[in-house]
């Protein structure tokens, strides 16, 4: 838990266009506007939230407090320091050393101009230099086109297509092969033991634990599809 504790708390990554950082409890009223908005909800396939906003904080501060072993949240900042969305890698798997990938740029302002590309390579960097994750996977809505070519730009491949729950999706991949043969100037930094946190230590706090399944409980419909 510390290990992932510290590599999460500390997280800046500094891309072209946006800066990847740890969540903060300012981040609230934002990712609230988000979680609530329809379209949004509707592009990653889930309902909108329907917690109302005191109710959200509490989730919200239990994620900030207690970073789960599982999942990684993390804002988007433009290199200005606005917050203008989330991604998350999440469905952690030691076993298969694998995880899933989701972004969101709420604020409708940034779509279209570059930041969303952005965010994945620095994710992907990330993710293949500072942890153990050998493949990295996501599922996008069929007829989602800006963030299916965003993600094939980062160096997503398209694995096939994918029905689940009344959706079609397309699932897309990248191995962290194919992503260090693209990047050979990239090297591993020891840093970040996040996989190796996830396969060896159970969560320590009884408190990140139940504040991780309650917020799946209450979140159901906002929660990311599992993992393929
Ligand atoms: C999906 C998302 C992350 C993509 O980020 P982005 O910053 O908008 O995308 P980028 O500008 O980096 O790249 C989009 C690409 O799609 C193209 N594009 C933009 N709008 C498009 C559209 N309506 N149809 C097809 N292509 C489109 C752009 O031209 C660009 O391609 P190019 O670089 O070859 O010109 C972002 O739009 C977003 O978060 N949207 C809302 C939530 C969402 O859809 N999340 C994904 C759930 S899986």
């Amino acid at each position: 838990m510390k290990a992932e504790q510290q590599a999460t708390t500390d997280l800046r990554i500094v891309g072209d266009l946006t800066v990847l950082r740890s969540k903060i409890m300012d981040d609230a009223e934002a990712d609230y506007s988000w979680r609530v908005d329809p379209e949004l909800a509707g592009l990653d396939a889930t309902r909108p939230v329907t917690l109302t906003f005191i109710e959200y904080m509490r989730y919200h501060r239990d994620d900030v407090n207690y970073p789960s072993l599982w999942s990684v949240r993390i804002a988007i900042d433009t290199l200005d320091g606005r917050h203008i969305g989330n991604c998350m890698y999440y469905d952690i798997n030691p076993d298969k050393s694998q995880c899933e990938f989701g972004i969101m740029i709420g604020d409708r302002e940034y779509w279209g101009r570059g930041y969303g590309t952005d965010v994945v390579k620095s994710a992907l960097k990330h993710i293949f230099t500072s942890t153990r994750i050998k493949r990295v996977y996501l599922h996008t809505l069929i007829d989602n086109f800006r963030a299916q070519k965003s993600f094939a730009r980062a160096g997503f491949n398209k694995v096939r297509e994918v029905k689940r729950d009344g959706y079609e999706f397309v699932l897309m991949e990248v191995h962290q092969k194919d992503w260090t043969a693209a990047h050979p100037e990239e090297h591993p930094t020891t840093a970040d033991k996040v996989l190796e946190s996830a396969t060896s230590t159970a969560p320590t706090s009884q408190a990140a634990s139940e504040a991780g399944s309650n917020l799946r409980q209450h979140q159901t419909d906002a929660d990311p599809l599992p993992g393929s």
